[in-house]
């Protein structure tokens, strides 16, 4: 099966560090794997809201930007999270895009759970702080999510980073080369290297 990257991009800035980290990683995907890029940004979501104990509990087939976005989901193998560590966590747009993925498993005919099942969610984030450690929410986020969704957690690519353009301008992070591959050659943890690190599935 061709597999399919979805990235999102979740920074509210051009030029950020953490779509840069992405594109360094993806660069090494072989060819045949299709990319899809979306910033969040120019596919605003409507605020979630919470129906379910409403009614039938059941949420409308999504039109307009939150259908393009489940309709790219699903049609990804692999959903690239790529947002900044926003106090701790994610930023808005990904944590309000995660927040529709509740409505998207109450569409009916949609089999949004079973259809995640099988995919692989990964993490991309840059943080100004030396400590790594800061974004133990954010990976337990997606560590967590992935294990609900059935989905296999592929792993947080972290680096620090603060001023627009960083992490596109300085060497490349040495983590970004095999990161999404299966059988990565540097998985390192917050002890072994400060600075830049891959955090491991
Ligand atoms: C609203 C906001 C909240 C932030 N919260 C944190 C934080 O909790 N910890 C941290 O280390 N950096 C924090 N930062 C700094 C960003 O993570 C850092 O500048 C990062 O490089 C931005 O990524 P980007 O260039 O992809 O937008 C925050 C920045 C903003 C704008």
């Amino acid at each position: 099966m061709v597999r399919r990257f979805l990235f999102l991009l979740g920074s509210t800035r051009l030029d950020g560090n953490t779509e840069a980290m992405a594109r360094q990683a993806a660069a090494y995907l072989s060819p045949e794997v299709e990319q899809s890029w979306l910033r969040l940004s120019d596919l605003p979501l409507p605020a979630f809201e919470d129906v379910r104990h409403t009614g039938d509990g059941t949420y409308p087939e999504p039109v307009g930007n939150p259908k393009t976005l489940l309709d790219e989901t699903l049609a990804a193998t692999d959903i690239v999270i790529a947002s900044p560590l926003y106090w701790y966590s994610l930023s808005t747009s990904v944590k309000n895009y995660l927040d529709h993925w509740t409505g998207w498993l109450r569409v009916p005919g949609a089999d949004f759970k079973a259809r995640m099942g099988g995919k692989t969610l990964w993490g991309v984030t840059a943080l100004s702080d030396a400590d790594s450690a800061k974004a133990d929410p954010l990976v337990g986020t997606l560590r967590y999510t992935a294990e609900y969704m059935g989905a296999r957690f592929g792993g947080v690519l972290l680096g620090h980073y603060n001023f627009p353009g960083q992490a596109r301008t300085e060497p490349e992070l040495p983590a970004a080369k095999d990161f999404f591959s299966d059988r990565p050659s540097i998985v390192t943890t917050r002890l072994a290297s400060p600075t830049r690190i891959r955090i491991s599935a």
